[in-house]
């Protein structure tokens, strides 16, 4: 089973995704946690390149081609591995964010992207993907008031970019409503994750009753 969690940037993904993992471990699910861009050593070096608020000069069009880059090493290194594993990959940030930010964010045209992305993934998309909902004023206002986070090239955006960025994710959730489930990232996190169990546990009980 492969989780995603996308949402604006300060949605409180990191969070869910650490509260979620830890309650996976506890139930006994074998499991594997990631984070993308990154999860892999090299896809960890490109999202160097690409947060680094220096880089100002990069292109749009680079910049896809470096998060897909991470993406196809993470899907070939780990994700398909701990998939035919049997593991719950639980990943922050997958695919639906290239979307979101450089198809609504910069404008770069969609069905390019969704075919760059079928490219770098070979084909996978997440069983099931939680998003967590948040004003982009508010989001990155939490992210400023945020000193252990990580101040990247995408936060330093416009505000009007994080607001296409989040009428993107609303487009895509409408699309696709049976494999993303939303939450009100305004609320605490205990009960963001309580509701984030609850509607996970069927499922669960459904793939255990599948492999039994
Ligand atoms: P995060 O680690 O705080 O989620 O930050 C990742 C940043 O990278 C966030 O601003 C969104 C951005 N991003 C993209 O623009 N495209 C992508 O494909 C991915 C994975 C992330």
């Amino acid at each position: 089973m492969f989780i995603t969690f996308e949402g604006p940037d300060g949605c409180g993904k990191s969070t869910q995704v650490t509260l979620l993992v830890e309650h996976l471990q506890r139930a006994g699910y074998k499991i594997r946690a990631t984070r993308e861009p990154g999860g892999t050593s090299i896809g960890e070096q490109i999202r160097e390149v690409v947060h680094d608020p220096r880089n100002k000069e990069m292109d749009p069009v680079a910049e896809v081609l470096l998060y897909s880059a991470s993406r196809a090493q993470h899907v070939a290194q780990v994700i398909q591995p701990a998939l035919a594993e049997g593991a719950i990959v639980v990943c922050d940030r997958f695919s639906d964010s290239t979307i979101a930010y450089q198809g609504y964010g910069h404008g770069l045209d969609l069905e390019m992207l969704r075919s760059i992305t079928r490219f770098a993934t070979r084909g996978l998309v997440p069983s099931l993907t939680f998003y967590l909902d948040i004003a982009p004023e508010t989001g990155l206002r939490r992210r400023q008031q945020d000193t252990s986070a990580e101040w990247n090239r995408l936060d330093a955006q416009a505000l009007s970019f994080h607001q296409r960025v989040h009428q993107g994710y609303l487009k895509m959730v409408e699309a696709e409503p049976e494999r993303w489930f939303v939450l009100d990232g305004e609320m605490a996190p205990q009960a963001v994750h309580e509701a984030i169990w609850r509607h996970l546990l069927p499922q669960l009980e459904q793939r255990q009753r599948r492999l039994e």
